[in-house]
């Protein structure tokens, strides 16, 4: 007899997320959120009091799956990312890494080009052996239709957590060591890009179907520095994951980069960028589309405020982005204290929008 499913299953290439990543148009556009699972839903705090601390629910395959997967359960999201933290790179290469409740993340920062040389790019494959095993799990546990997102820090991004310790209102550190012994500095980008393609890579062969790197801070860079520390190690890394894995589609965000976004789309070769809320929607359709998948950008307040000025914006994206190819999203993570109903309220007004 045959299987009441097997013919209806989806083909995973029919996924939205990654028919957008391919450059299709769908209307509705395919949709996930930036930081969907988190602190602002019930039962992930739930969760998060069961698990201890943020890292071991970071490095337990069955909670980090259940946790991945709890936003796709409530929201019926087009695609799940992977739960973990950009900042277990910097903890398999041996930096000692905890997070403050209320503070964020707190490690020993990196001083000198001896402090570079000690760090232990041997150890990521047994480390982060648990992330992958909550990949497997998530893979195995999503529903049809359903991508699974696998995620890395950019290197810039990651490095000024690694040299100013924490989170940083202006990175006096990161950029005073690039600008004073670049050699050094690239010394460190290099261990990162490699330890990333590394752990890309693996998330991809234990089920990840599309990747998205994070550089939440290229903001801050000029424009050569942009190119030297965030451009050319992204392209590094595209490069890297593809001659591994060359479909994996790959989506980029270089969050504040703003004109610099053509540049690192045309350069990188990425399938998708990511755009931040300050990134103008007609201008992304213009120069950003025409090269790969754009994905944003609704800000997280209005999604904390809801109602009809949501509303209003949420439309105001789609009718400026939704007729290439498109994956609806925030600008930035959603914020702890926003209401999941407002995050319900997104989903409907995204999935009933027709051109
Ligand atoms: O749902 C998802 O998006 C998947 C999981 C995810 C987390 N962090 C979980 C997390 C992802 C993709 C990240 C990426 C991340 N982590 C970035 C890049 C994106 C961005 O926000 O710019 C950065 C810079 C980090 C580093 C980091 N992790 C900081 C600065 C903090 C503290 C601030 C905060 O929000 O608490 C974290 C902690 C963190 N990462 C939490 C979660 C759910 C909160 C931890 C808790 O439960 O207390």
């Amino acid at each position: 007899m045959a299987s009441p499913v097997s013919n209806q299953t989806l083909n995973s290439a029919d996924k939205p997320l990654l028919r957008a990543l391919r450059g299709e148009t769908g209307a509705p556009p395919s949709l996930w959120l930036m930081r969907q699972a988190g602190r602002y839903l019930p039962e992930y705090r739930e969760l998060r009091k069961q698990a201890g601390s943020f890292l071991e629910l970071c490095y337990n395959p069955a909670l980090a799956a259940e946790v991945t997967l709890q936003p796709i359960t409530r929201f019926h999201m087009d695609a799940a990312i992977l739960f973990s933290d950009i900042l277990v790179i910097p903890d398999a290469l041996g930096v000692d890494l905890s997070f403050v409740e209320g503070e964020g993340p707190r490690l020993t920062p990196l001083k000198n080009l001896r402090d570079i040389e000690a760090l232990r790019p041997d150890r990521i494959a047994d480390h982060l052996a648990p992330v992958y095993e909550t990949v497997e799990r998530v893979a195995a546990g999503l529903p049809e239709g359903a991508a699974l997102i696998g995620f890395a820090g950019a290197p810039w991004t990651v490095a000024t957590y690694m040299i100013e310790g924490g989170t940083s209102r202006d990175f006096t550190a990161t950029r005073s060591w690039a600008l004073r012994d670049p050699e050094s500095f690239q010394r460190l980008i290099d261990i990162l890009v490699a330890a990333t393609v590394e752990y890309l890579i693996d998330q991809l062969r234990h089920g990840a179907e599309a990747i998205q790197i994070f550089d939440s801070w290229a903001g801050v860079l000029s424009e050569s520095e942009f190119r030297r520390w965030s451009l050319a190690p992204m392209k590094a890394i595209v490069e890297g994951v593809r001659a591994a894995c060359p479909e994996a589609p790959i989506i980029g965000f270089p969050r504040g980069a703003g004109a610099m976004m053509r540049d690192y789309v045309l350069e990188t070769g990425v399938d998708g960028i990511s755009i931040d809320s300050a990134t103008p929607v007609a201008w992304a359709a213009q120069t950003l589309q025409p090269h790969c998948a754009v994905q944003g950008n609704l800000d997280p307040l209005c999604l904390l405020y809801g109602g009809s000025r949501m509303s209003d914006e949420i439309t105001a994206i789609l009718d400026a982005l939704a007729g290439g190819p498109f994956v609806f999203n925030l600008g930035h993570g959603i914020v702890p204290a926003t209401p999941p109903e407002h995050v319900a309220e997104l989903v409907e007004t995204v999935r009933g929008w027709r051109p």
